[in-house]
């Protein structure tokens, strides 16, 4: 039987049908998600979502790294796309390439993403003319909330608006492979979707992306203290696992459990005849 070849970056495009990603953090969801969509996102949101930070900012390479190399690992079909984190590469395009070569040697993933858009494009053109691909980050950027004030909606002024369309085009013409579009207002966000000549990738943006991604946790219902408007939940997994703890704890309290099948050099039960 013939393996299903790992996709590359080659296989994201734009067309008929929408690009289906999600994040992934872990191994066994790695493993779950593989047949599913077409690239996991080792997003640095992980930090919120699995580390319950506040915010993605103190999020570093090792965990990125960690993270990365568990997901590719546990996966065989999927494009792994893994986040750049806070600090490891705005500082010049020399220590983008330093660290994003370190995120690639280290996972084996197929890419790397970065937040950023006009004044990010030199770095994002520095990394891909050097063998890096590179997937973009504009609209909503969850890494400048200190700068921004907050986890806000882009292009509801027309300065802003300018702003977002700008910036996806700069980092799609200094060669990224796709841009994620985040927290941008519907009209807008299918203006560019429409206008950049790379596949835009939404989130909480416009069905007419040319893909959708969603935080995998929030998708699932786990992630349950706060899910944004632009969610969708698929299941309740927060609920099954509270379930499930409640009914061990009863078990374990009543001496239901363990039962002596789940004991070892216990002599089953014969039943005569
Ligand atoms: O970190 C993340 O999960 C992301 C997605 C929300 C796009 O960047
Ligand atoms: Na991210």
């Amino acid at each position: 039987v013939e393996q299903p070849r790992r996709r590359t970056i080659r296989d994201v495009r734009k067309g008929d049908v929408p690009g289906v990603w999600l994040t992934a953090y872990t191994a066994p969801m790695a493993r779950l998600l593989d047949g599913h969509v077409d690239v996991m996102l080792v997003g640095d949101s992980l930090g919120m979502v699995v580390y319950g930070m506040p915010d993605t900012l103190g999020v570093g390479m090792d965990m990125m790294i960690a993270h990365g190399a568990a997901v590719v690992r546990a996966s065989r079909q999927a494009l792994v796309v893994v986040d750049m984190p806070f600090g490891s590469y705005q500082e010049s395009p020399a220590q983008a390439f330093r660290n994003a070569a370190r995120i690639m040697a280290e996972t084996g993933c197929g890419a790397v993403k970065l937040e950023g858009g006009t004044e990010m494009a030199a770095t994002v053109s520095f990394l891909v003319q050097r063998g890096i691909p590179v997937c973009g980050h504009v609209g909503l950027m969850p890494q400048a909330v200190n700068t921004t004030g907050g986890f806000r909606t882009q292009g509801r002024d027309e300065q802003q608006a300018r702003k977002v369309h700008d910036d996806a085009h700069a980092i799609a013409a200094a060669g990224a492979f796709a841009v994620v579009l985040e927290g941008t207002i519907e009209p807008l966000a299918r203006e560019i979707a429409t206008s950049v000549p790379v596949p835009v990738i939404g989130i909480g943006a416009s069905p007419a992306c040319d893909g959708q991604v969603l935080v995998v946790d929030d998708m699932l219902g786990v992630f349950g203290t706060f899910t944004p408007r632009f969610v969708r939940r698929y299941a309740d997994v927060g609920n099954v696992i509270e379930d499930a703890a409640a009914r061990y704890a009863d078990d374990v309290r009543a001496r239901r459990f363990p039962g002596p099948e789940e004991c070892f050099g216990v002599r089953r039960q014969v039943t005569p005849g």
